[in-house]
């Protein structure tokens, strides 16, 4: 049994996602959500799957209280599930390749402070890409750009949306996130 701390600053589909592909597989190992917005949907999701959350805002981060908990709670491994803060560089730097992120692109290509969301879909539209995908990463003290665990594609047509691209996204993640998670936990 592993604890594994998910962070997430708002709907929090994926991290619901990876807690219930564990499940179904029957494998368990103690969740732990953190949230830096009181009002993420994320909480009402841990409340409905009975896991453990708490809200530790942007200062907080910077008081040290995310770290204090963070070393509390031991974990294997943190995974940022659409977490948008900068993550604090004094846990990176305790936590080497234990900590991972995904982002909604293929990275290096819109990756960066901002970008974020739905602003990332909205750039592979208006930049007319051909492809878009997901990127799992290992986190460093910089935005979207610690080593690259993980990439999937999927097709961008001319005449998709914005909104057509970030769902074609999410069934990616939605599909790979679980199990690059479970691989580096057996790893
Ligand atoms: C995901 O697309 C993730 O890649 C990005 O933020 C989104 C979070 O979605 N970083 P959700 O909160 O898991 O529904």
């Amino acid at each position: 049994m592993k604890n594994i701390v998910l962070l997430a600053s708002g709907s929090g589909s994926n991290a619901e996602n990876i807690i219930k592909y564990f499940r179904k597989k029957k494998i368990s190992h103690n969740f732990h959500i953190i949230t830096n917005k009181k009002d993420a949907f994320v909480l009402e999701r841990a409340k409905n799957l009975n896991v453990s959350a708490e809200v530790i805002t942007k200062k907080q981060n910077d008081e040290g209280v995310l770290l204090d908990r963070i070393t509390e709670l031991k974990p294997d491994l943190i995974v940022l599930a659409g977490y948008l803060l900068l993550f604090p560089a004094e846990i990176v730097a305790l936590y080497p390749n234990k900590i991972v992120n995904i982002h909604p692109a293929l990275l290096p290509k819109f990756g960066g402070k901002g970008m974020y969301g739905g602003f990332v879909h909205d750039a592979v539209v208006a930049n007319k890409e051909t492809e878009t995908g997901i990127t799992i990463h290992f986190v460093s003290e910089h935005y979207d750009e610690g080593a690259v665990i993980f990439q999937a594609k999927t097709p961008v047509s001319e005449t998709d949306t914005a909104l057509e691209v970030a769902n074609k996204v999410h069934e990616l993640e939605y599909e790979h996130f679980p199990k690059v998670i479970e691989k580096l936990l057996n790893d």
